[in-house]
């Protein structure tokens, strides 16, 4: 991999920044200044500092992101914003995709990766990871409707929803906390469907032990580390 193109994914600088820097000398490879960035290396084996410092090599990138309303968890469409769009150039690679998908008008936690395998892993239902989202109710949730969900249900059309763990804040029951193993299409809304509730708003609040940061506005991003998506699985069956 080129010099320029490592210190790019890895977030230290762009490919221009890391031009000037390697002309100042702050640039070594395997301990040598390395005057010119479009030289080759291997990011598992040689050992880039700048600065003095080890550049970490992490082959995946995974971007946190805080959904808004109206745009697609998808990596292109024809007609409307995707979350790609929305990123910011620093973090644009090829082969990114969002891992999992929240409806269009669905809000919060959404991790954007180029790793598939962790994808697969994250949403399988065999790996127990759970998603909890907060919902916003049109009439509070009754303790029947609580029971059931909480029990497993099974819709008029066959399809059925592992059960649930449901949650308030100060028994508010119009705001209902739900924590599912599953990604079934609409299934959150599908679920307070069958208990005649509708979700006027759905926001994800977390996947595994992952919280998404508060302090990020609807359509802003951070970088994840390997040790956050790592403990994502923690307390998990795989
Ligand atoms: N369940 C839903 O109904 N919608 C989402 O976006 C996510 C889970």
């Amino acid at each position: 991999m080129r010099l320029d193109k490592f210190l790019s994914s890895q977030n230290i600088c762009s490919r221009k920044e890391a031009a000037k820097l390697a002309k100042e000398g702050r640039i070594t490879v395997n301990g040598i200044s390395a005057a010119k960035c479009d030289i080759k290396i291997d990011p598992d084996s040689d050992i880039i500092e700048v600065d003095g410092a080890r550049v970490a090599y992490s082959k995946y990138i995974y971007i946190m992101m805080n959904k808004p309303k109206g745009v697609l968890s998808a990596s292109t469409d024809k007609n409307a914003p995707t979350v790609i769009d929305l990123l910011p150039d620093e973090f644009r690679r090829r082969g990114l995709f969002p891992a999992g998908r929240l409806d269009k008008d669905t809000t919060g936690l959404l991790i954007i990766t180029d790793d598939g395998d962790f994808a697969h892993r994250m949403l399988s239902p065999k790996s127990g990871v759970y998603k909890m989202y907060k919902a916003q109710l049109d009439l509070p949730l009754t303790d029947e409707g609580r029971k059931a969900l909480e029990s497993g249900i099974t819709l008029k059309d066959g399809t059925s929803f592992r059960p649930a763990v449901i949650s308030f804040e100060n028994d508010d029951r119009q705001n209902v906390y739900i924590r599912i193993t599953e990604g079934k299409f609409h299934e959150v809304k599908r679920m307070f469907a069958y208990v005649g509730c509708e979700v006027l708003e759905l926001e994800r609040k977390c996947i595994g032990e992952l919280f998404l940061d508060e302090a990020l506005m609807p359509g802003e991003s951070k970088l994840i580390s390997d040790l956050e998506i790592y403990n994502i699985f923690s307390g998990h069956i795989n």
